[in-house]
């Protein structure tokens, strides 16, 4: 089995991206946040407040070892917090091929802006809250990443069909 992962920061397009790849492919897009906010029974935000951010993280563990057990190749599209976590990096190598969507701090900051539904970007201070993450992240995204992408000024349609010409031959057999 040979799943395609996406990884990058919140708002890097993960899930669009892997909606439209998937479709593209014939293949299935998993989402590691909506399978953990099924297994919870509540939204991200709700179980952060409830049982914090350790739980989460282990949640999207739990759901990263039942990804290796789908019999069928899938598009999955990972939480942004879920590769920076090292008890997940052997997973995700077993699991296929990750892609880093890679975009500006100031792309993010624009898609960013306004939005409720992540915990870790709550009450204020988002510049400085997405600065000092993708700080501590990026070069973990790198590290994890067999290949990435830079999608800042790409549409949807652009960035996936770059990615078909970048995985292509080795990834299709
Ligand atoms: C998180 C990213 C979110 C979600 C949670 C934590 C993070 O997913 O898993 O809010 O730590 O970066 P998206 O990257 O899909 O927004």
């Amino acid at each position: 089995m040979k799943h395609l992962i996406l990884i990058g920061f919140m708002g890097a397009g993960k899930t669009t991206v892997g909606n439209r790849f998937a479709r593209e492919l014939d293949w299935k897009m998993i989402d590691t946040d909506q399978r953990v906010v099924e297994k919870a029974g509540m939204p991200v935000t709700e179980i952060f407040s409830k049982y914090g951010e350790k739980r989460f993280r282990e949640m999207e563990t739990e759901v990263l070892t039942e990804l290796l057990l789908e019999s069928r190749p899938a598009v999955v599209s990972v939480g942004g917090g879920l590769p920076v976590q090292p008890q997940n990096a052997v997973y995700l190598k077993k699991m296929g091929t990750t892609v880093y969507l890679r975009a500006k701090e100031e792309t993010l900051i624009g898609r960013l802006q306004g939005d409720k539904t992540r915990p870790l970007l709550q009450n204020g201070g988002l510049e400085k809250k997405i600065h000092a993450l993708l700080n501590e992240r990026a070069e973990i995204y790198e590290e994890r990443a067999d290949v990435v992408l830079d999608t800042d000024g790409l549409t949807l349609e652009q960035t996936v069909g770059t990615l078909l010409k970048i995985l292509k031959p080795d990834f299709f057999h």
